[in-house]
């Protein structure tokens, strides 16, 4: 080994700390540790040399040599600190938030289209004293077509296509199936209550039906039932009026005209003034045909009228037979389609936009 003297002490010092200054990774410093001050390290070795000096010269040595390490321990330290504090500030910087922006919006989800106007339209009912039920989707023959006057074998059961449930009595006949529409709730009622009665039934009904741009196989109703001692087709026009200019607007004219449904007599539909055109394309030789469109109003078809529900008096045999006396009481009822309500305010030009989830368009309501 050679001769420890001051300047190899210096050397060794300086050549360490020259290393110690290129070292950034925490591991690399222990090894540098051991390397120079460990029990084999360099600056050890040179100590240990000291033990061969002259005590003049050993002391001498030994307080540069003790100094070296001090020098060497402090550096240790010092890059240690620099290492963790530049570690930490890297971290720091990747996961830097920055209080002033933005919050991210919660996605919350939205009411559909139909719902809302569903509530809509009952709204527009409670606020004239009619109270909401709701009746089963999956219903008896003998509410959705007996109770209303439509018997076994009556043509009018053509006017809806029905689902049947797969299911046959000890009769040989099938009794079950999915609501063609809500009017079975208006013997439900009914039979649970005596007069008076008004209810509005928003729910969904079925179809046998081939779709297309205004026909659904599934469907949403509103019914409604009013029935007292004294109720006249009078009181049958001021309640949908109203409703009519609640929905579209307070100068909204109405129409009645006859209809033909087994359960009401009379029966009508009702339309409204076209809303869209103020009825100033009915001139155009509108027809209310479909299929020419030619600029003129897309929505009543240049016949400057728009039908938006069934309704009529209800007849003395639905009366009769959930047990009203039909001498004494009278009613109204009615039949809408929320989807097409929607489609008329809204300019949707196809109702099977409604069920098929396409956000594009549920997002627009
Ligand atoms: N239930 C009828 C339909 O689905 C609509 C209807 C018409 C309901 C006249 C009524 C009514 O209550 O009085 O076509």
């Amino acid at each position: 080994m050679s001769q420890t003297t001051a300047q190899s002490i210096q050397e060794l010092t300086n050549t360490a700390l020259t290393e110690l200054a290129e070292i950034d990774a925490p591991e690399a410093l222990e090894q540098w540790r051991v390397s120079w001050l460990g029990r084999r390290g360099g600056l050890t070795a040179i100590l240990r040399g000291l033990s061969q000096l002259a005590l003049e010269q050993r002391r001498e040595l030994g307080a540069l040599g003790n100094q070296a390490k001090t020098t060497l321990e402090e550096n240790l330290e010092r890059r240690a600190r620099e290492i963790s504090q530049a570690r930490l500030a890297r971290a720091a910087d990747q996961e830097r938030i920055d209080v002033t922006l933005p919050g991210r919006p919660v996605a919350t989800g939205r009411l559909h289209p139909t719902t809302q106007v569903v509530r809509e339209i009952t709204d527009a009912f409670v606020a004239m004293g009619f109270s909401v039920v709701e009746g089963p989707e999956v219903e008896w023959d003998y509410y959705n077509f007996e109770r209303l006057n439509i018997p076994q074998g009556h043509p009018a059961r053509d006017m809806w296509n029905t689902l049947w449930v797969d299911y046959v009595n000890e009769a040989g006949q099938q009794p079950m199936l999915l609501r063609t529409h809500t009017s079975p709730m208006q013997a439900r009622v009914m039979e649970q209550t005596s007069p008076p009665v008004r209810v509005v039934v928003p729910g969904k009904c079925y179809r046998y039906e081939a779709t297309d741009a205004t026909h659904e196989w599934h469907f949403y109703q509103v019914e409604g039932l009013a029935v007292d001692a004294g109720i006249t087709f009078a009181d049958l026009k001021g309640t949908l009026y109203e409703f009519a200019r609640r929905l579209f607007g307070a100068e909204r004219k109405v129409r009645f005209r006859c209809d033909y449904f087994p359960f009401v007599e009379p029966g009508v539909d009702m339309s409204i003034d076209c809303f869209a055109c103020q009825g100033t394309t009915k001139d155009n030789g509108g027809s209310g045909n479909s299929s020419d469109n030619g600029g003129g109003c897309r929505i009543c078809r240049d016949s400057g009228w728009i039908e938006i529900m069934g309704a009529g008096m209800v007849h003395p045999q639905v009366l009769a037979g959930v047990g009203y006396d039909p001498e004494q009481y009278t009613g109204f009822a009615f039949g809408l389609g929320p989807e097409r309500i929607a489609m008329l305010k809204y300019g949707i030009d196809d109702i099977r936009h409604f069920y098929s989830n396409d956000l594009r368009f549920l997002r627009q309501f």
